[in-house]
């Protein structure tokens, strides 16, 4: 494990940039990502505190005045990546960064409950910094509450699937069913990095262009786009991760002291996010969260990943959570296969090649672990804590996996981009956890 762990923080040492950030991995995603940055800096924590903060530092420096941030940073130019700055426009936003060209769209809020784990891993010395940015992310989830949660019932919106992180889930088919958008003509660029068949379709990508070109039409305005995108969905995972950072948010800021406003804030929102989740998004028969199409006030009845994302977020309660368990065995668990494909395995929709359609991914994976073992799962958290690791230390560190553990298509389960930064930070603190 030693030599793999060497071989992880040598991922990241290749991928950091001279500006202070860590590309997602080479060639296919040349720029700064929210998640991946929180995903990467706690890698970094534990054995590179300076860059961890860099990580976190850079990434709020784009942060716009509205306190959004957002989900693609391009702080230096690329012929390798589509869409790029000239496509997305982020200065079309009156309120957006005047430093930074980025998108106009944001990504799953993780920057509260990495500041918190930071912390915990590092110890107080990390303290002045997170005293430094924590009001940045305090002003971001602001943000998403008072511009996104169009019901106010405590649960946010994500207008287009880049947002989820999820990008070409089959959660998101049914809602294209819906668009029928123009045939646009583009390079793309991921598929001269990674087969095809690993990747989205180019009628795909004509939808998740269309979805910017209606957001660019009204100048990325949150209240207008709420109005006018045929993509409006309360994700769990989005909502749940939100919900984990809130939580961080408001323990740090006890810590700290003098800031009973902004804990008052977190905490009433807390209470009606997690009612709400547990109203709106649980689908009792098929025993998991899922996600809810705002456009057609339906839930979209499909099992994935992100249904298991509320353990984290401590939203269901023992019994909830015992089904939820129970719902993960039943339909991803099993001898032949590696916890936790990203798409019910069971379900036609079901491709174990194809990106988010079926593959494991290690951030999920993490998040889950920790889910579990929040509500004493501990068996179950083991497994799937052993799966990431073995994956990772039979294939490499892909960006994903394929579930199967009897794959018939190839010998290397391992897809999607090679040495992909967070699959190398995560199992860094996956081992360390490990040890505790
Ligand atoms: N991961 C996306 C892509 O494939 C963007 O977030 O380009």
């Amino acid at each position: 494990m030693e030599e793999l762990i060497d071989r992880a923080k040598q991922v990241l040492e290749n991928n950091f940039q001279d500006r202070g950030f860590t590309i997602p991995s080479k060639g296919l995603y040349p720029f700064q990502w929210k998640w991946d940055s929180g995903f990467i800096a706690l890698g970094y924590a534990h054995y590179d505190v300076k860059k961890a903060k860099k990580e976190i530092q850079t990434l709020l420096d784009a942060q716009w005045d509205n306190g959004f941030i957002p989900h693609i940073v391009f702080h230096n130019d690329s012929d390798t990546y589509f869409p790029g700055p000239d496509f997305h426009l982020s200065h079309l936003h009156p309120q957006s960064s005047k430093k930074f060209r980025s998108t106009g769209m944001t990504q799953p809020p993780v920057t509260g409950f990495v500041l918190e784990l930071m912390h915990e891993i590092v110890g107080d010395e990390m303290l002045d910094f997170v005293k430094k940015y924590i009001d940045k992310i305090y002003d971001n989830h602001v943000y998403f509450y008072e511009n996104r949660d169009v019901n106010q019932d405590g649960l946010v919106y994500i207008y287009h699937n880049w947002e989820s992180g999820t990008d070409n889930s089959p959660i998101w088919d049914d809602i294209w069913e819906t668009m029928n958008p123009p045939e646009y003509t583009f390079e793309r660029r991921d598929t001269t990095h990674v087969d095809p068949a690993q990747r989205p379709s180019k009628r795909e990508y004509d939808h998740y262009l269309h979805i910017i070109e209606i957001a660019k039409a009204h100048n990325y305005d949150d209240a207008k786009i709420a109005a006018h995108s045929p993509f409006l969905v309360l994700d769990p995972l989005f909502n749940a991760i939100l919900i984990r950072s809130n939580e961080s948010l408001i323990r740090l800021y006890e810590l700290l002291g003098n800031n009973e406003d902004k804990i008052k804030y977190l905490k009433e929102k807390q209470e009606k996010s997690i009612q709400s989740m547990n109203a709106k998004l649980f689908n009792e028969s098929l025993g998991a969260y899922v996600h809810y199409d705002l456009r057609n006030n339906a839930q979209i009845p499909y099992v994935c990943s992100s249904s298991f994302a509320p353990l984290f977020g401590g939203i269901p309660d023992a019994s909830r959570a015992e089904v939820l368990k129970n719902t993960m065995q039943l339909k991803f668990g099993g001898d032949n296969k590696y916890l936790c494909a990203s798409f019910d395995p069971t379900n036609d929709r079901f491709n174990p090649r194809k990106y988010w359609r079926g593959p494991v991914w290690i951030n999920m994976n993490w998040m889950i672990y920790h889910g579990l073992l929040r509500y004493n799962f501990h068996e179950m958290a083991e497994q799937i804590r052993k799966d990431s690791l073995e994956l990772i230390s039979k294939f490499g560190f892909y960006e994903y996996f394929d579930c199967r553990k009897d794959n018939p298509d190839t010998e290397n389960s391992g897809y999607g981009g090679n040495n992909f930064s967070w699959s190398a930070a995560l199992f860094i603190d996956m081992l360390s956890s490990a040890k505790n």
